[in-house]
């Protein structure tokens, strides 16, 4: 089980290993998305605590951030997995 907290909006919520984060950012945050497939980059976030227990970026994740010049601790939101264990994100 894995614990997710979007620490802009004060939320948290428990997740399954590997679930993909999505549905839950839509359930319980006031998080924005576009296309839900990491091509428009709406839905960039920073992941304050626990990178190493989300998936690890795609190409295609890697190629996109870069273009945007974001900060190593960024990601998209809408392509996070969790592995396991804690992780915290703002957006
Ligand atoms: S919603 Fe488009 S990149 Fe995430």
């Amino acid at each position: 089980m894995g614990k997710v907290t979007v620490v802009n909006e004060n939320v948290t919520f428990e997740v399954e290993d590997g679930e993909r984060l999505l549905p839950f950012f839509k359930e319980h945050t006031a998080m924005l998305f576009g296309c839900e497939k990491g091509r428009c980059g709406i839905c960039i976030c920073t992941v304050l605590k626990g990178m190493e227990n989300l998936n690890e970026k795609s190409q295609q994740e890697i190629a996109f951030l870069h273009s945007k010049n974001a900060y190593p601790g960024q990601r998209l939101a809408c392509l996070l997995r969790i592995k396991h264990g804690e992780v915290e994100i703002e957006y």
